[in-house]
């Protein structure tokens, strides 16, 4: 065992070498890189990402700061529509984004999942057409995530990725060609890498994750026959996207790459970006493949943006099922613009997870996701998600019954017809009841507990929860405490109630697990929790992950040494 002072001294020592080592003007790293981490952080990646960073910065930051004055127009009630100024986009039936690139013709079973070693090994050798390696929601994104993140996907795509567990089981990647093609998510643009600075400032959490994937990859995946492929996350405008694009751009011609090689596809997954649908595949035209229905950041979105208004109170969130008008509404206008532009409108994310010891739960789990794939499939999308490699054989099954070829762009469903006030639409059945309000507590507990303990994937009530399921029942809680409606039982929910139910919870927790509770991250998830239950303006925070963060970076500057 070292010495507190000797891991110190050791730690100091690695910084300063690395320092030096790495020698990029205006760069700082504040955090320790061993010499892995180091083959990733190397100079000339760093003044690769640093460039993107001073060029785009600065537009980052005012669609950030634009994204605060539309919710303010949004909290004095206005509610938002398709805008007036893009409608030659709209309206113009003739453009068309780019064609599908190498190996992404077909997508009928895109597997996600954090960039884990050997999540990133099952993920690639389950059977799915894709996988997106996620460096966003089911990452808590720790340094030794982010970086060993990269370290596994460098070797990933050279093929020569292997771990053996502690019980000294191997795990290698497939050899027959059917593997799945990679796709990675960076975080999004609200988010900063606050361990590297550029220039004094923090990074671009986003072009931190995509600047590294693609400096180390983007050759090596062209000459495997693919390219460098993304996701996009939580987007809000056209505007956003067009940022993404010039990115891309600036990135094609730094590394010799033709431009048009990237392809990106967006996750429409805010409320105000279901607007800006076909001018976000415009924006991203040459690097376009698509769009995603990320219903759960959707649902998120939704009660956020709208959480002043009395008119939009939701009820639990098991009630806000895919099949909702606005939910609907939202699917069917995806898939329309999508085919409408030649590219993939893909599916979402059933949260069941395999459960084990118990077959008739399991089954009716199943069925769920079965019947939830029927819906998507029959409904036009071209592909799905699935978060669990047993799942992919069951969506799999239902694509390939009722898709057999690639993909069923071809489907313009002509028939859909979305009015801005249908996006809107939440004359539903529902209910808010003790059950819900107890279960979101217990949600945004187990969750935040785990998150801070460096885990961004967790299983709770079967179901996988990852941050856009618990930023649903966080703010539906925030929306009760603050408008005070009442349950189904008759009871009004206050501030007061919720605590008393934290306080429930907590107690019920210390009790389940002993001794264990101390070691637990409980007592802070409570504390972040507390201020989000008391319906104040002040204290609701546009995203859980940036409250949550400052806690975790202190516990991750440790070093490996
Ligand atoms: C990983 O992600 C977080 C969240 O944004 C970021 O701030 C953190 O510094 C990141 N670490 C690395 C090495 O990317
Ligand atoms: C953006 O980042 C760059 C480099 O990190 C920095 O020099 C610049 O001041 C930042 N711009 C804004 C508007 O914060």
């Amino acid at each position: 065992m070292l010495t507190p002072q000797i891991a110190n001294a050791q730690r100091i020592f690695v910084l300063f070498h690395f320092l030096t080592m790495a020698n990029v003007p205006g760069v700082s790293i504040l955090a320790p890189v061993d010499a892995t981490q180091a083959e990733i952080l190397t100079p000339e990646a760093l003044t690769f990402i640093a460039t993107l960073q001073r060029a785009f910065n600065g537009t980052r930051k005012s669609l950030l700061q634009r994204r605060n004055y539309r919710q303010q127009e949004l909290d004095r009630g206005v509610l938002p529509g398709f805008l007036p100024e893009t409608a030659f986009i709209r309206n113009d039936p003739n453009w068309r984004a780019a064609a599908p690139a190498p190996g992404m013709q077909d997508r009928r079973v895109e597997i996600t999942g954090p960039v884990d070693r050997k999540m990133v090994i099952n993920a690639l050798n389950s059977g799915a057409k894709t996988f997106m390696a996620d460096f966003e929601d089911s990452n808590a994104p720790t340094w030794e995530n982010n970086i060993s993140g990269q370290v596994n996907l460098r070797d990933a795509v050279r093929g020569t990725i292997s771990f053996t567990n502690p019980a000294g089981k191997q795990y290698t990647l497939r050899k027959d060609g059917k593997a799945a093609v990679l796709l990675v998510r960076p975080r999004g643009w609200h988010l900063e890498e606050k361990h590297v600075l550029v220039d004094g400032q923090a990074m671009s959490g986003s072009i931190f994750d995509f600047g590294l994937y693609f400096y180390h990859n983007a050759h090596q995946l062209i000459k495997n026959g693919f390219g460098p492929y993304f996701y996009l996350p939580k987007m809000e405008s056209h505007l956003e996207a067009r940022l993404w694009n010039d990115v891309f751009n600036v990135a094609q011609d730094m590394l010799n790459i033709p431009r048009g090689t990237i392809r990106g596809t967006v996750l429409i997954e805010t409320i105000l970006a279901a607007y800006e649908m076909d001018e976000i595949i415009y924006e991203l035209r040459d690097h376009s493949s698509g769009l995603n229905c990320g219903r759960w950041d959707y649902i998120f979105s939704f009660i956020k943006k709208f959480r002043l208004n009395p008119e939009y109170v939701l009820p639990d969130r098991s009630d806000v099922s895919m099949t909702v008008p606005f939910m609907d509404a939202y699917v069917r206008l995806l898939i329309q613009t999508c085919h409408k532009r030649g590219v993939h409108a893909m599916g979402g994310m059933a949260a069941q997870i395999p459960i084990k010891n118990d077959a008739k739960a399991n089954e009716a789990a199943m069925t769920k996701v079965r019947n939830d794939k029927l819906r998507e499939v029959h409904a036009g999308h071209d592909g799905t998600w699935v978060a669990h490699p047993d799942l992919a054989k069951i969506a799999l099954e239902v694509f390939n019954e009722y898709m057999p070829q690639p993909n069923q762009i071809h489907i313009r469903r002509d028939d859909v017809v979305v009015a801005a006030s249908d996006l809107l639409n939440i004359n539903f059945k529902g209910a808010i009841t003790e059950k819900g309000i107890r279960d979101n507590i217990d949600i945004c507990l187990t969750y935040t507990e785990a998150w801070l303990r460096g885990s961004g994937c967790v299983p709770i009530m079967n179901l996988m929860e990852d941050a856009a399921t618990a930023e649903i029942s966080r703010s539906q809680l925030w929306q009760w405490a603050h408008h005070k409606p009442r349950t189904s039982e008759g009871t009004q929910v206050t501030p007061e109630l919720l605590s008393k139910i934290l306080d429930e919870e907590i107690n019920r927790l210390k009790k389940q697990l002993g001794d264990k509770y101390a070691s637990s991250k409980y007592d802070s998830a409570k504390r972040h929790l507390a201020t989000q239950i008391s319906g104040e303006v002040s204290a609701y925070k546009d995203f859980l992950t940036t409250q949550l963060y400052d806690d975790i970076v202190q516990i991750n500057s440790k070093s490996k040494l």
